[in-house]
């Protein structure tokens, strides 16, 4: 889950929890759908709790807290059927729908032959609706929706669609956003497109990788991460070594990336201690058709100096933070 989609679920009062596969977990150990759902875990969580105990399943294409990583149309396949067996609602977040289909063809047996459009509706064909932030792959500067098969639970969140963000033929959208969404939607399957797309995020991990810098392996779709526990081994996790890293590469380069680690999605125990998340990442998310490759080697540089100087990095602490979601606001110092 993305660290909006969980803030937006535990404030409903329900509890968000990740399923991500076991190579998932593994930052530099190379796999190609490293953003499948575990399904022996999912199986057996519903065996243990109930089907009735689980609002929805939520598969992200691809997994932007987890390296950017691709699911295959297998792993979609068969989390549908699990979900269907047990009347579960299966639902996909599909910020990078268009990413995810490319991967699938590279990289799926069976699908090298298909185009980017068969593949994305052969995927939304197993889910029951799908939440959309266009601001990803519908190349839009604002906006998404929100699309479902069930027609009454459709026509509900209408009503408070209504309410809320305004009538449904725009949403609270402008106009000219509807437009861009509804062009960005076919113009992002474009496979010259994708291809650049993937090849520019592979070309800033391959320069870094060959540095040794420690970086998410293969590369993902959208960014490239850094793997901050590898990088700085001498910062403990309470002391976000992935914050640490992200104000490293703004004080040496001006390069702005964001920690994906336990500043992002760590809890507090009973006892007010930290219980980390599963990786420290930073992410660097490249914008669509913004940078030139001179942009990128750049980075690769700063990235790389940094690295040489690592031992002079110092950790974090928060002086100041909220409940939910503090990254966005928290204040903070260096050690
Ligand atoms: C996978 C995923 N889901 C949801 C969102 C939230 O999108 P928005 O900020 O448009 O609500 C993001 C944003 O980065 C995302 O990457």
């Amino acid at each position: 889950m993305f660290d909006t989609t969980r803030a937006n679920i535990e404030y409903s009062g329900a509890i968000g929890i990740d399923m991500i596969c076991q190579e998932g977990k593994l930052p530099q150990i190379p796999a190609p759908f490293k953003g499948n759902i575990d399904i022996m875990e999912l199986s057996s969580y519903i065996s243990a709790n109930g089907a009735e105990q689980i609002a929805m399943v939520i598969i992200t294409v691809t997994n932007n807290s987890g390296g950017g990583q691709p699911v295959s149309m297998q792993n979609i396949k068969d989390t549908h059927q699990i979900c269907a067996e047990h009347n579960i609602p299966f639902y996909i977040d599909a910020c990078r729908f268009a990413e995810n289909s490319y991967f699938i063809k590279l990289r799926e047996k069976g699908y090298s032959d298909k185009s980017i459009i068969e593949i994305a509706n052969e995927m939304f064909s197993y889910a029951d609706g799908c939440t959309m932030s266009a601001k990803k792959d519908a190349f839009a500067n604002i906006g998404g929706f929100l699309a479902l098969r069930n027609e009454d639970l459709a026509t509900t969140c209408r009503n408070l669609l209504v309410i809320t963000e305004g009538f449904p033929t725009y949403g609270g959208l402008a106009g000219r956003d509807l437009e861009a969404i509804a062009i960005g939607l076919y113009e992002v399957m474009d496979e010259n497109y994708l291809q650049y797309r993937i090849r520019s995020i592979e070309y800033l991990t391959q320069k870094i990788a060959a540095a040794n810098v420690p970086v998410m392996l293969p590369a993902g779709g959208h960014a490239v991460y850094l793997d901050a526990k590898q990088f700085l081994p001498h910062i403990p996790v309470d002391q976000y070594p992935g914050q640490a890293l992200v104000c490293a590469l703004y004080i040496k380069g001006g390069i702005r990336s964001v920690e994906i680690g336990s500043l992002m999605f760590g809890k507090y125990d009973a006892f007010g201690k930290l219980i980390p998340a599963n990786l420290e990442l930073v992410r660097l998310a490249i914008p669509r058709r913004v940078y030139t490759q001179s942009h990128i080697d750049y980075v690769a540089e700063v990235i790389i100096q940094v690295y040489h100087e690592r031992a002079s990095i110092h950790g974090i602490i928060i002086i100041k933070e909220s409940k939910l979601l503090r990254h966005f606001t928290a204040q903070m110092d260096l050690i």
